[in-house]
Formats: structure tokens, C-alpha cells, sequence
């Protein structure tokens, strides 16, 4: 070890990122220094149960052997050639993989570094393949920050001072039955679906290339369409000769208790976007089209000089191996029960508004029961609560995300390898921390 690793503490590090690295960041959290299954420790020593996993992306544990292994074997042949230059075993065989266990027929993939990457590239195509210019997406949602994806995120808190994004770009209202705008019904019916036909015929040209949407909303607030929701959307998106693309960044290898989060509504899209959990940890994403509509991609239409690096492909080789083995059943298995347990948190407290999720990405929104929420609807939404209730967790050694459309929503999403013990820890310091602090 360095010298200067060894003279690392929490301290030096938070302020040389005040010092030196761009101050994009909210509130910093847990510095890391190292990390094994679902247990990060920072550089002072303390041990913490991460319930996060880096935002929705270690799913199969922190440095899982298998991954880890297949990352250092391709480590010691070669680590870059661009992949669209010089065509290399890892990729071929993720794209082979992934024509297997992408949903319906989706067959052709593009291998690129990020999420927000895959959504762009995602847009792109259909605009190929369609001709048209126009893509709808949700209100609330969220696919990125560059200028493309930018534009179908559904939250001006993250466009402002940023425009103009793209144009050609509508929004329909999300199915955010506990705050819904479009029905007043408890449990929600989708009727909010029907929307898109209206948004089409108000504020487009009629000539649709794209809808996005996630299948769980999560940046949004962990927000789970009701039965039939997307069913609609795929209906309306047929009706326009358009293309549905699920974007399954943050829902996709595992992380509701299904491949995709698409397997809960069976519907098949027409693009799948992917990040996130797809390589554990090392930077890859990808978006995979059927055969038809990827083929209308012509040479030189789209590249990515790192896209397909081969070490972050084998590494989502073996993710998708761990994943089948074991590892989704478990999130499936987990993903029952921790809403039974989250639901008595809602029973128990008045400022537990709401928890809803699917398999081990769910959410528990914090409000203050003393006023009304934007528009007359719901109580309000605490996002002071939801700061401390996360500062409060961070001091019991437990890490759980803060966000939502009104950032009070607790976001518990940790690595899908967690046991029932250590998600007993989680929910446990949750109560604690929600008693101590409303
Ligand atoms: C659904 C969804 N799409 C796209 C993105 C953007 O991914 P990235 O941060 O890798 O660009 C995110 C990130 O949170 C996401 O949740």
C-alpha cells in the first residue's frame, strides 16, 4: 500500500472532493474504502449494511467471486481494442446471452458504458427505424442527464439552467396512484394510461417514434404501475406504428424479483435499455432491439470507443451466471417478505404514507400527516424526515437511499444476494430511526 493510501481517513477524502472534484453532489455519503457481499466500510474503519447497493447496481454482492474472476481472467488478456474496431469474445458472447434472456424476440444488442448511453442510443434507433421524430415518456420519470435522455426525464429539478434538451418530446402523467391527478381512486384503476392517446393527439404530430418508460419508476419514487397500465401504453404505441422501450436500467438483472421488470406485466417492448446492475459494478450498458429494428441501424449510424469494453462484458457474463444461479430467486424470496415487514411500518406510523415496491427495489414515502400534499392530494411530503431518517440510519450502520419526485421516499434497494437476517437489521433500524425521528 501507497503511503498515500495509507494516510487516507474519511477526512481527507470528503475534502479533496470539495477541493477537486466538481460539486454536483447533494450530501456526500459514506466514503468507501472497501467493499465484500452487502457490508461496505469506509477509511475509518466502520462497517456498514448496505442497502443501496451503489444505487441499484451490485446486485450480486459486492466483489462477487465469480464476477470478479472473470473481470481479472480478461484482465490478463486484454483490456481494450474498441469493440466496434475489433471484434472480441466477451461481447459476442453477452450479445448471444443476451438474445436469450432479453424478453420476446429482442435479439440485437448495442454495447455501450452508461445508462443515460443506452437511452440515447435507444432514441436514436427508433428514429431510424420509424422515421418519426416524436418520443413520449412519464412525468416523474427518469432516464439520464445528458441532453438526450435529459429530455425525457420527467423532473425540471434536474433540467434547470440545463436547456434546451432535444425537442420532439411529450410527457404523459405517471401512474402514481398514492398522488394521482387523474382519478381519484385509492386503488387505482391505470385509467391514467389512456393519457397517452390524449397526449399524442394534443401535443404531437401523431407521428410517434418512441414511448420510454420504466416498468418501476425508480429515481421517481419506487412507483409501480397498476395491472393493465402497461398492457394500455403497448396498445396505443401499436396503434401509432411506434416503438415501446422499456427502460430497464435501474429494474432489469434481477432487482424486482424478475429478469426485467417488463416479466411482471407481460409486456414485450421493442427496445430494452440496460445499465446498472448488467456487470456488477464495472461500467457497461447496452440496449438490445429486435432484429428488425436493430437492422435499421447502417454502418457508421452509432459507436462508442469504450462501449463493449471486453472486461466489463465478462464480468456481466458471470453476473448473469450468478444472477441465474441463485441469485434472483433469492431477491424473489426476500421481495415477499420485506413488504409484509414494510407494511407494518405503515400501520404503525401516521408518517409512513405509503410503501410499494416489487421484489428488492421498494420504497417507503414519509409524509407529514399534518398537511396536504401538492394539489390537494395525499398528505404532505416530508423531505426533512426522509434526510434524517437516512442520517439517522447511516448512524446505525445501515445505508438506504433518499429520492422520490419529492425526495421523502426511502429507498431500499440492496444487494439481491441479502439475507433474511440482514434485511431484519434493515427494516428493524428503519422503525428505530422513523420512532426517533417524526
Ligand atoms: C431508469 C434509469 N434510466 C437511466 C438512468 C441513467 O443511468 P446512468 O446514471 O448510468 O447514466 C438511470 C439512473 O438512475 C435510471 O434509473
Amino acid at each position: 500500500m501507497s503511503k498515500q493510501q495509507h494516510s487516507r481517513t474519511n477526512a481527507t477524502i470528503v475534502s479533496q472532493y470539495e477541493e477537486y472534484v466538481m460539486p454536483i453532489w447533494k450530501s456526500l455519503d459514506v466514503p468507501l474504502e472497501r467493499a465484500e457481499g452487502c457490508t461496505v466500510q469506509d477509511f475509518d474503519g466502520e462497517e456498514y449494511l448496505d442497502a443501496f447497493s451503489g444505487i441499484a447496481v451490485t446486485n450480486v454482492g459486492h466483489r462477487n467471486e465469480r464476477v470478479v474472476e472473470a473481470a481479472k481472467d480478461q484482465l490478463n488478456e486484454f483490456v481494450h481494442g474498441c469493440s466496434y474496431v475489433h471484434p472480441n469474445g466477451p461481447v459476442g458472447a453477452l450479445g448471444e446471452r443476451l438474445a436469450e434472456v432479453t424478453p420476446g424476440g429482442l435479439r440485437k444488442s448495442f454495447f455501450c458504458n452508461s445508462g443515460t448511453e443506452a437511452v440515447e442510443g435507444a432514441i436514436k434507433l427508433a428514429r431510424k427505424y420509424t422515421g418519426s421524430k416524436e418520443v413520449i415518456a412519464v412525468e416523474m420519470g427518469f432516464h439520464g442527464r445528458t441532453l438526450g435522455s435529459l429530455a425525457l426525464t420527467g423532473n425540471r429539478a434536474y433540467k434547470s439552467g440545463m436547456a434546451p434538451t432535444i425537442n420532439n418530446v411529450s410527457h404523459i402523467a405517471p401512474p402514481y396512484g398514492y398522488r394521482c391527478t387523474t382519478c381519484d381512486s385509492d386503488s387505482c384503476p391505470g385509467t391514467c394510461a389512456n393519457n397517452l392517446k390524449r397526449v399524442i393527439d394534443s401535443h404531437t404530430s401523431g407521428d410517434i417514434a418512441a414511448v420510454v418508460v420504466e416498468p418501476v419508476m425508480g429515481e421517481g419514487g419506487i412507483i409501480v404501475p397498476p395491472e393493465g397500465w402497461l398492457a394500455r401504453l403497448k396498445e396505443v404505441v401499436e396503434e401509432h406504428d411506434a416503438l415501446l422501450i422499456a427502460d430497464e436500467v435501474q429494474t432489469g438483472y434481477g432487482r424486482t424479483g424478475e429478469f426485467w421488470g417488463v416479466d411482471h406485466f407481460e409486456v414485450t417492448p421493442d427496445i430494452v435499455t440496460q445499465a446498472k446492475g448488467i456487470a456488477n459494478g464495472l461500467p457497461l450498458g447496452a440496449f438490445t432491439a429486435t432484429e428488425e429494428v436493430a437492422n435499421a441501424f447502417e454502418a457508421g449510424d452509432h459507436l462508442s470507443t469504450f462501449g463493449g469494453n471486453p472486461v466489463a462484458c465478462a464480468a456481466a457474463l458471470a453476473t448473469i451466471d450468478e444472477l441465474q444461479d441463485g441469485v434472483i430467486d433469492n431477491a424473489a424470496e426476500q421481495g415477499e417478505w420485506l413488504p409484509e415487514r414494510l407494511s407494518e411500518l405503515e400501520a404503525k406510523y401516521d408518517v409512513v404514507g405509503q410503501t410499494r415496491g416489487l421484489g428488492l427495489m421498494q420504497g417507503v414515502e414519509l409524509v407529514d400527516p399534518s398537511a396536504t400534499g401538492p394539489q390537494g392530494i395525499a398528505p404532505a411530503p416530508d423531505a426533512d424526515l426522509a434526510k434524517h431518517v437516512g442520517k439517522n440510519l447511516r448512524e446505525r450502520g445501515i445505508i438506504v437511499g433518499v429520492g422520490g419526485f419529492h425526495t421523502n421516499v426511502m429507498r431500499i434497494q440492496p444487494p439481491l444476494t441479502i439475507s433474511r437476517e440482514q434485511l431484519e437489521r434493515v427494516v428493524d433500524a428503519l422503525d428505530a430511526a422513523i420512532a426517533e425521528e417524526a
